[in-house]
């Protein structure tokens, strides 16, 4: 239904319009301000992809762009990576991110070879967590504070999958 690749910079008018319109609650994610700061922002995934920094994904639905998605890869830690994802607000629960998260796990365990696969988020943030769950992950627990946002400190759920192969 839906399919995946790398963004590129004819999908910044949709990625700005999608989070604009959005006003997406419990989303710690900083939007650029203008379609000009988010085509430099796409211009920027190649070198995060090239340093196996974070691997982003445009949404592709029926030839349009619907949505973002990323797998960050843990620094310190780089058999661990962590999951985001967001959809244009006219697309939510139709079953989307779901398959997204499924497309991302078989490219994290399959292609990137991680071990451990995360997705946090705001325990406010109840489709968010109802994506992971139906993806099976496993919640671990809660991470207080972990989240910094615009001076802010916020609570995140962390739920996990491990590549058992
Ligand atoms: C989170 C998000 C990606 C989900 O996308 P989606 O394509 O609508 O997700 P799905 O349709 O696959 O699943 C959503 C599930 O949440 C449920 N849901 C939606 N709103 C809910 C709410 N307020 N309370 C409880 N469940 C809710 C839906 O019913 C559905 O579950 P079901 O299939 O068991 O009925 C989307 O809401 C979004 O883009 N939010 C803004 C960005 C964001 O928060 N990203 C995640 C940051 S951690």
């Amino acid at each position: 239904m839906i399919n995946l690749r790398y963004p590129i910079i004819e999908d910044a008018e949709d990625f700005f319009r999608i989070l604009i319109e959005g006003r997406f609650e419990f989303y710690y994610a900083t939007i650029p301000e203008s379609i000009e700061l988010e085509r430099e922002w796409i211009k920027r995934r190649e070198y995060k992809r090239a340093n196996n920094l974070e691997y982003n994904y445009s949404i592709i639905y029926e030839d349009a762009v619907i949505g973002g998605c990323n797998i960050k890869i843990f620094q310190d830690s780089p058999h661990v990576g962590e999951i985001g994802y967001f959809i244009d607000r006219n697309f939510f629960n139709r079953g989307i991110a779901t398959e997204v998260v499924k497309e991302l796990e078989n490219i994290a365990f399959n292609d990137l070879k991680l071990i451990r696969l995360e997705i946090r988020m705001d325990p406010r943030n109840k489709a968010s967590e109802r994506v992971a769950i139906k993806n099976n992950f496993k919640k671990e627990g809660l991470l207080k504070k972990v989240m910094k946002f615009e001076n802010n400190y916020y609570d995140n759920l962390l739920y996990a999958k491990i590549n058992e192969e």
